[in-house]
Formats: structure tokens, C-alpha cells, sequence
């Protein structure tokens, strides 16, 4: 194992009727001005909306609404539920979504407390908190991002034409509620892009140095295949609790910093997916779905003994009679089967993205990630797009 520093400052909350047993006690540490922060209204389609109010007003809350919040969330919207947790002297935020709600709410946590742009000094570089952000605390109501228990937060600069994530510690939700019965209201295609992301997320890490021997990497295998697993039998039937469980505790898991622990990390294909996103506003999960096979078909040879490995110990592929050339493809081909049989889309088309004049600015504006097995050029990202477009 490579040195590291481990530390996570999140308490999570796992279970079915968390909310109602420890929403209560958590809000209670801080003061009286709660804002509830939401996207565009499915938590009182739900149910979601009802329980949080009821707990909140049985507790003599001030409830201050911050509604939504888009998927990608941007700059501005940031900035927005700043100037409300400001004008209303809030004391705590609870974000109720996913990733996008999250993330606004870390944002927003930053922004109303620092005296600076935080675009400039925090998102367009990697900047220092030397301060404290407002407490956040966040109940999540669909398995992905794993925004809860880390300082992540992606965003999107509508005028620059930039969607970037940061990880601050200083970010971490206080507390994360994890409720599986929350998920079960999130429409089939989201919940299967939510699950996609969960194992965007896992390969990111795992395909990366080292490959030797470690711990990260062997949970990151035993993850991805139970990511497999839950998200067919989520499909099959989605008030499923054992596979809608697993999933949500998967997605945390993939994104808490444990199976980072050690490893350079790649997150190549979601810096080409963040800028597809910020062009086009395109679903996250989905855009990583037709990126990830067709990165994955240009880098396996740098970095062979792992695509074996994925081979071999994730899709259970036999191995007699042949070249760990030819087993690493099969391996990368069973991942490209796999989202054709969970209903994804397997092309830039397929996802509604029909202008191919758009591609050339998107690979331009790509990070070059430093952590993967072939360092990138922005030609090549070009040529990975274009072979994604139809
Ligand atoms: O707008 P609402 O009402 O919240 O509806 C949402 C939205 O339409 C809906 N939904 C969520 N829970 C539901 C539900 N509908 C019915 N029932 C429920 N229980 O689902 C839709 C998508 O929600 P969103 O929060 O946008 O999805 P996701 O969790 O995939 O988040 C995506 C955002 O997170 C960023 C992505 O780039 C994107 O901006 N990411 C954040 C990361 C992080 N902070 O660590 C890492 C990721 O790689 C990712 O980049
Ligand atoms: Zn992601």
C-alpha cells in the first residue's frame, strides 16, 4: 500500500426511517434558522417533503425554503441560495436530493460565509478554507453520486462553459441520512444512471497505479461486482429493499474515500463527461455510459495487468487459451454489453446530442487527468468523442 491520511468527518445515518429517528437530534446542535434546500420538486410528489417539514415544525423550527435546484447545478444558482441563507441569518442548510441538490448545498455552505468570489478562488483553482462554511447536513433520496459522505461538490459556470468538481474536506456534510425507501420514487432511467455512475466511479479509482497488491483495489473489485448485482435486480423489481439498499450503501461507498486510499486515480472520463455536460447539460450517468467504453478500448493497453484483473475477477471471464491482450478487451466488452443490456445509451446520438461541431470546443476544454494509465492529449480526447457520436 502507498502512504495515505485517512479522515472522514461525515456521520452517516443508514437505514430505512432514519430520517424520522435522527433528523431531529442532528438539527437540534445547530441554531434555530433552518433552510431546507430542494431541486424541482419530486420530494413533495413523494412524501419526502411532508416528513422533513413535520420533524422540523414539531422541533419550533424556522424553516427557510431553497427551491430548485437544477440538475448540474451552476454558479448562479449557487450564488442564489447564498444570498437567502445570508438575508435569513440561517444557521444550518439541509440539501434533500441528489448529487445536484448536494452539491449546490456545499457550494452555497462556502458562499454564504467567505468574503470572496468563490467561483475564482475556489472552483476555477483549487483554493484554501481557512474558515468555517455553514453546517450542512444532507438526506439523500437517490443512489450516485455519493456526494454525502465526501467534500465534492461539481459545478457549472453557465457563461464560462465550465462544469468543475473540487473536494474540500471542510465541505463534508455534517451528518448524511441515508433512507433506501427514499430511492424508491426515482424513475427507472435515473435510477439505472445513478447506478452506472456508482461503477464510473469504482473503475476511475481502480484503473490507476498501483497495480500491485492492495487493499483498495480489492474492495474497489467486491464493490463493482455487488454495484452488478443490485443494479439487475433493482431493474427486475425497484421496491426491492435488499438490492435498493446495497446500492445507496455502494454509492456512498465508492465516493467516501476508502478505496482512494493509496491510489493515483484516473476520473479521465468523468472530466470529458463534465464538459460534454457543460455544453450540453447532458445526464451524468449517461454521458459516462457512452465515454467510458470507448476510453477504456484506447487506454487498456497501458495499463494490461488490470484490465486482466477486471477480467477475470469482476466479469468471471474464462481464461483458458488466451493473451491477457485479448482477455483485458473481453473484459472492457463485457462492461460496453452490460450497459446495452441495462437500457443506457451507447452513443452521443443515443443520448440527444446531435451536433458534431460541438465536439472539438468540448475536447478542448477537457482537464488532462494526471493519475491514469495514459496521460491524455486533447487530440486524442477529440478522436475518443467522435468515435462516441453515432
Ligand atoms: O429535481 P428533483 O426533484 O430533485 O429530481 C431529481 C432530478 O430530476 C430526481 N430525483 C432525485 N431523487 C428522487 C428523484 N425523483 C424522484 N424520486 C426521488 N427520490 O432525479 C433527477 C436527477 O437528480 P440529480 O441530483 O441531478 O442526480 P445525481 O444524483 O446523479 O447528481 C448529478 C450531479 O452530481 C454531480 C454530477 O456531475 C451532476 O452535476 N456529481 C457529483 C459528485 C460529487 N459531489 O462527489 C461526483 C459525481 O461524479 C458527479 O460528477
Ligand atoms: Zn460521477
Amino acid at each position: 500500500m502507498n502512504n495515505f491520511i485517512f479522515e472522514n468527518a461525515t456521520k452517516a445515518y443508514f437505514g430505512k426511517g432514519c430520517v424520522k429517528e435522527y433528523l431531529a437530534s442532528e438539527v437540534n446542535k445547530y441554531g434555530n434558522n433552518v433552510m431546507i434546500a430542494y431541486g424541482r420538486g419530486s420530494i413533495k410528489k413523494n412524501g419526502i417533503y411532508d416528513e422533513v417539514i413535520g420533524i422540523l415544525t414539531d422541533e419550533g423550527k424556522n424553516v427557510i425554503e431553497f427551491t430548485g435546484i437544477m440538475p448540474n447545478p451552476t454558479y448562479e444558482k449557487v450564488l442564489e441560495g447564498a444570498a437567502l441563507a445570508i438575508d435569513n441569518h440561517v444557521d444550518v442548510i439541509i440539501g434533500i436530493g441528489g448529487g445536484s441538490v448536494m452539491d449546490c448545498c456545499k457550494a452555497v455552505s462556502l458562499a454564504a460565509v467567505s468574503k470572496e468570489d468563490i467561483w475564482d478562488s475556489f472552483w476555477a483553482k483549487k483554493g484554501v478554507i481557512d474558515f468555517e462554511p455553514l453546517p450542512l447536513g444532507v438526506i439523500v433520496t437517490v443512489a450516485g453520486t455519493g456526494s454525502e459522505m465526501n467534500g465534492g461538490a461539481v459545478i457549472t459556470n453557465e457563461k464560462l462553459k465550465i462544469k468543475t468538481g473540487r473536494d474540500y474536506p471542510k465541505c463534508n456534510p455534517k451528518f448524511a441520512l441515508l433512507d433506501p425507501e427514499y430511492t424508491y420514487s426515482v424513475p427507472k432511467s435515473q435510477m439505472i444512471s445513478g447506478g452506472f455512475d456508482i461503477l464510473s466511479h469504482i473503475m476511475e479509482i481502480y484503473f490507476s497505479e498501483p497495480n500491485e497488491d492492495n487493499v483498495s483495489d480489492d474492495i474497489s473489485e467486491a464493490l463493482m461486482k455487488s454495484v452488478i448485482r443490485n443494479l439487475r435486480a433493482s431493474i427486475e423489481n425497484p421496491n426491492d429493499y435488499v438490492s435498493r439498499s446495497n446500492l445507496l450503501w455502494a454509492s456512498t461507498m465508492a465516493e467516501n474515500r476508502i478505496i482512494k486510499l493509496g491510489k493515483k486515480m484516473d476520473f479521465e472520463a468523468h472530466q470529458i463527461e463534465h464538459q460534454l455536460g457543460a455544453f450540453t447539460d447532458c445526464n451524468h450517468g449517461q454521458g459516462l455510459a457512452v465515454i467510458s467504453p470507448v476510453y477504456y478500448r484506447h487506454i487498456y493497453m497501458y495499463g494490461l495487468p488490470k484490465f486482466v484483473r477486471f477480467a477475470k475477477n469482476v466479469w468471471d471471464i474464462n481464461v483458458e487459451g488466451k493473451t491477457e491482450d485479448k482477455l483485458a478487451r473481453e473484459g472492457v466488452e463485457a462492461l460496453a454489453d452490460f450497459i446495452k443490456e441495462i437500457g443506457l445509451p451507447t452513443t452521443l446520438k443515443g443520448l440527444g446530442i446531435m451536433d458534431k461541431e460541438i465536439l472539438k470546443p468540448v475536447a478542448k476544454s477537457c482537464n488532462i487527468s494526471m493519475g491514469s494509465y495514459k496521460k491524455m492529449t486533447h487530440e486524442e480526447i477529440l478522436q475518443i468523442l467522435e468515435e462516441c457520436f453515432e
